[in-house]
């Protein structure tokens, strides 16, 4: 049967003491609630309605570019008042899955058991706590079968014994789930449309309801404060850390790693400590990446060294390329096969040909670096003049001495050595000798100043 899906995110979120809606916090860099809508698309829900209420406007903006439907529940009156309002949005025909856009963790196989032969049914997502307390209960008749819910604050002592407790999440088909909700009360310790109450009314009708359970406990936890927000975090990357490390790669420390994206990494890649891997990230097979670095949008090939404390960003590094340690490869850099690019170097906007060094002190810019370029210590590109940007041209077998200016635009043709200490403002022709220094001279007579004691 075709599944909507509700994904309710209207709660204030009081406890995150924050002016951003709970629903926008992040865990791995993605709002709480892109990864409920993550979920839902990935079970091939036909359609997504999101619940919103507060900072709907906020939530809405951060949230377009979701294929979903927005419905305003004006005020918080329950979680059952709270899918009401998502009526009107929904083909009725279809199973609706309730999610909650606080609980971000849930995952795709344990939704899909729930909801495997639930046809007629309503199917109930349920959790064994060793401590139940502020959940609801899960009330079962002699046979076992599921006959209602009761919250935490209209609990008896002996109902508040129970360990199984309701996650909240559930499925039923969409006409089902309305005419069970139909003129609920609010009657209740709390004052609040509840959603658990269509289980006794399910009950009484004789409509089976199947349960199911996560896999852990964490995919049905909910974020309420930062604290919680924080330990999803921890399980978030463990689970990530978990799994490439069943693909076949390396890690110095599974606690010491951070994905916030996409990472396709290959086996026999070796990640060192405190590595940030942020957006869409590849690494290639046999691949070193050392302590300390932040690779974010970049793809790097096969057998390539990324020594410590580099920072890399919108970077394409070829194979067998070596890189830092103290290296920033900004957007739109491209090092080609085997070049090495050393420490305190800042690359921006360029081509390094194959085989090229540019390896102590050095800043590139705008510039295209053709094969086995040696460009010395503290080489400058100056692509900027206060007003425009200017591009670099410098041909294969250029040999840039230490110390050097290129003032852009400027065209090194191939083959030219540039003497070091130059500042070169006009195109070099192939295969010469450039120098641009002050000649040196030696002044005989000169004596060097010398400290006296008396004042
Ligand atoms: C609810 C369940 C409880 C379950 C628990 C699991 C009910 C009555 N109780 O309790 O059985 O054990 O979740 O965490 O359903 N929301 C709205 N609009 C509202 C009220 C809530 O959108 O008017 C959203 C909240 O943003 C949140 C979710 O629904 O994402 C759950 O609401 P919450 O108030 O946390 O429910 P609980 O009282 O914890
Ligand atoms: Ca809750």
């Amino acid at each position: 049967m075709p599944l909507s899906v509700v994904i309710l995110a209207a709660g204030k979120g009081t406890r995150m003491k924050s002016s951003l809606p709970k629903v926008l916090h992040k865990l791995a860099n993605k709002p709480l609630v892109e990864h409920v809508y993550d979920t839902a698309k990935g079970l091939g829900a036909e359609e997504v309605v999101v619940v919103y209420g507060h900072g709907g406007e906020q939530v809405k903006e951060a949230c377009k570019h979701f294929d979903a439907r927005w419905v305003e529940q004006k005020e918080q009156l329950g979680t059952g008042h709270a899918v009401m309002q998502a009526f009107e949005s929904l083909n009725l025909n279809n199973n609706v899955l309730v999610l909650y856009g606080d609980v971000p963790l849930t995952q795709k196989q344990t939704l899909d058991t729930l909801l495997q032969d639930s046809e007629g049914k309503i199917a109930l997502l349920c959790v064994n706590l060793a401590n139940p307390s502020g959940y609801g209960r899960i009330l079962r008749d002699t046979n076992t079968n599921v006959c209602g819910i009761v919250e935490q604050k209209d609990a008896t002592p002996e109902q508040q014994k129970i360990q199984e407790v309701n996650t909240g999440i559930l499925s039923c088909n969409g006409e089902t789930l309305k005419r069970l909700l139909n003129n609920i009360d609010n009657k209740n310790s709390q004052g609040e449309y509840y959603l658990t109450d269509i289980f006794e009314r399910a009950a009484n009708e004789g409509i089976e309801i199947k349960t199911a359970q996560p896999a852990s406990v964490d995919e049905v936890e909910g974020v309420n404060n930062r604290l919680q927000l924080a330990t999803l975090e921890r399980v978030f990357q463990r689970n990530i850390a978990d799994e490439l490390m069943m693909h076949g790669v390396a890690l110095a420390d599974p606690a010491r790693i951070d994905v916030r994206g996409k990472a396709q990494i290959s086996n026999d890649v070796f990640i060192d400590i405190n590595v940030l891997l942020e957006g869409t990230v590849k690494i290639g097979c046999g691949t070193n990446i050392g302590p300390n670095c932040v690779i974010i949008n970049s793809s790097i090939g096969e057998n390539v060294n990324i020594k410590a404390n580099c920072v890399l960003e919108n970077a394409q590094v070829e194979n067998n390329c070596e890189v830092g340690p103290f290296a920033r490869l900004r957007p739109q850099t491209h090092l080609h096969s085997n070049a090495k690019v050393g420490n305190f170097v800042e690359i921006k906007k360029s081509e390094i040909g194959e085989g090229s060094k540019v390896n102590h002190l050095s800043y590139i810019g705008d510039t295209e670096m053709g094969k086995d370029v040696n460009v010395g210590a503290g080489t400058i590109t100056c692509n900027y003049d206060g007003a425009y940007k200017h591009k670099t041209i410098i041909g294969d077998d250029v040999f840039v001495g230490s110390d050097t200016q290129l003032v852009a635009p400027v065209n090194i043709a191939k083959g030219v050595t540039i003497g070091a200490g130059a500042t070169i403002t006009k195109d070099v022709e192939e295969n010469l000798l450039v120098i641009s220094r002050a000649p040196q001279k030696t002044i005989s007579s000169w004596q060097r100043p010398i400290k006296t004691t008396h004042k």
